[in-house]
C-alpha cells in the first residue's frame, strides 16, 4: 500500500531540493489552470476513476526517488499511488490534492544594491501571490501578507528581526488578507492606504507618508486605478512595491466592483498612476503583488528593473484613450468568489471559512 504526504512536507522537500518526482494525474484542462512547478503530468484521472490504470500503465518514473501523486482533492491520487506502490515504487499521495497545495509557499531573497536593507519575497506558489518581508537594522515590515501569519513571524524570528509594521497596498480581491491576523500575532502596527472600505481600526497612510524601518524608509505613493485606494511603496532608492497596479509584464485590472463606465474611469486613473511610476528612477526594482504563473522553488525573486518595465510600458502609455481601450478590451474573467473575499477583507477576519475553498483557482488580477 502507498502512503500519503501532506502539502507542507512536500513544500519542505521541494524547498530543500530533495529528489522527488511529483506526478500530476489530473485532466489536461485542470493541469492548464495551474500546477506544481517541476511536476510531470499524465492524464489518468478519468481512467483511474473507472478502475483502470489508463496511461499510468506504461508511464515511467525515475526509480531512485519517491513519487508523489497529485489530483484535485487527494482521492484519485491515492489510487494512482497504490498502483505505483504495486510496481515496487516508493509512492505517496498528496493529501488534500491541489486544494491543500493552494497554501504552499516558498521564498526568494531580492538582490539589492543597498546593504542596509534586506527584502525577502514570500511567494504563494500556486496562486502566484507575492508578499514581502523587509528588514533593516533588526526591524522589519511585511507588505501584502497572503500566507499564514506564522510564516512571516517564524522567518523574522529566524533572522532576529522584529516585525514593527504590516502594510497593504490595497484591499485584495483574490486572496484573504493575512495582514490583520499578522499584526495581532506580532503586535505590529497595521498600516493601510487611507480609505473608507475596511471596518476595523488601522493607521491610515496618505500620499507621500514615510515609514521608518530600521535605517530604511518606505514612502507611500498613491497609485489608484486597480482600486481607488491602491498605493505603492518606494523603499529607499532601490525598490518599489507596486501591489496590483503594475506587474513585471502587465498592469492591474480596473474593473472589479465597477460597471463599464466606472471601469473606464478607473482605467484613466490607472494611466495617471502608471505614468507617475514610470518616471521613477530606472534602477528601481519593481516588486509586484502577483506573478502570472505558479512560482518555482528556484530562489529567484519575481522582479524587474523599472528600466525593463518602462521598455514595454512606454508604448502602453503613449496615448490615454488607446490605453483605456486596450485595458478594457483585455479583461480576464473575474476571480472566483471575489465579492465574498472582498467582503471578508473589508471585515478583516474570516472565521469559519476555509481559505482554500474561497481562494481556489488561478490569479486573475492582471491585464497583459
Ligand atoms: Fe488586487
Amino acid at each position: 500500500m502507498s502512503q500519503v504526504i501532506d502539502a507542507d512536507t512536500l513544500r519542505s522537500w521541494l524547498d530543500e531540493g530533495r529528489p522527488v518526482t511529483v506526478l500530476d494525474i489530473r485532466t489536461d484542462e485542470e493541469r492548464a489552470q495551474w500546477s506544481i512547478p517541476g511536476s510531470l503530468h499524465v492524464n489518468a484521472y478519468q481512467a483511474l476513476r473507472s478502475g483502470e490504470p489508463g496511461l499510468l500503465t506504461n508511464f515511467s518514473v525515475p526509480l531512485d526517488r519517491p513519487v508523489v501523486t497529485v489530483c484535485n482533492t487527494g482521492r484519485v491520487s491515492q489510487t494512482a499511488a497504490d498502483l505505483l506502490a504495486g510496481r515496487g515504487l516508493e509512492a505517496r499521495s498528496l493529501a488534500g490534492g491541489m486544494k491543500a497545495w493552494s497554501l504552499a509557499w516558498n521564498v526568494a531573497e531580492v538582490t539589492l544594491p543597498d546593504p542596509s536593507v534586506r527584502v525577502i519575497q514570500v511567494r504563494r506558489t500556486g496562486k502566484g501571490c507575492l508578499s514581502y518581508l523587509i528588514a533593516s537594522n533588526g526591524e522589519a515590515a511585511v507588505i501584502d501578507p497572503s500566507v499564514s501569519a506564522d510564516v512571516y513571524r517564524d522567518l523574522a524570528n529566524r533572522h532576529g528581526w522584529h516585525i514593527r509594521y504590516v502594510l497593504e497596498t490595497h484591499v485584495h480581491a483574490d486572496h484573504l488578507s493575512r495582514a490583520r491576523p499578522l499584526a495581532e500575532l506580532t503586535g505590529a502596527r497595521l498600516l493601510l492606504p487611507s480609505e473608507t472600505r475596511v471596518t476595523f481600526p488601522f493607521t491610515a497612510l496618505v500620499d507621500r507618508a514615510r515609514i521608518t524601518v530600521g535605517t530604511s524608509t518606505l514612502a507611500a505613493c498613491r497609485t489608484p486605478g486597480h482600486t481607488d485606494e491602491s498605493t505603492s511603496y518606494v523603499l529607499n532608492d532601490v525598490a518599489v512595491f507596486t501591489g496590483d497596479t503594475l506587474f513585471t509584464n502587465g498592469v492591474g485590472r480596473p474593473d472589479l466592483h465597477a460597471d463599464p463606465d466606472v471601469a473606464r474611469e478607473r482605467a484613466r486613473t490607472l494611466f495617471e498612476s502608471l505614468t507617475r511610476l514610470s518616471v521613477l528612477r530606472p534602477e528601481l526594482l519593481v516588486l509586484p503583488a502577483h506573478a502570472g504563473d505558479p512560482i518555482a522553488f528556484d530562489g529567484r525573486a519575481v522582479s524587474a528593473p523599472m528600466s525593463a518595465v518602462a521598455a514595454w510600458l512606454s508604448e502602453w502609455l503613449s496615448s490615454k484613450s488607446a490605453f483605456v481601450e486596450r485595458v478594457v478590451s483585455r479583461l480576464p474573467p473575474t476571480p472566483p468568489n471575489f465579492t465574498q473575499i472582498v467582503e471578508l477583507n473589508e471585515a478583516g477576519r474570516f472565521p469559519g471559512h476555509d481559505p482554500t475553498d474561497l481562494e481556489a483557482g488561478a490569479n486573475r488580477c492582471a491585464v497583459a
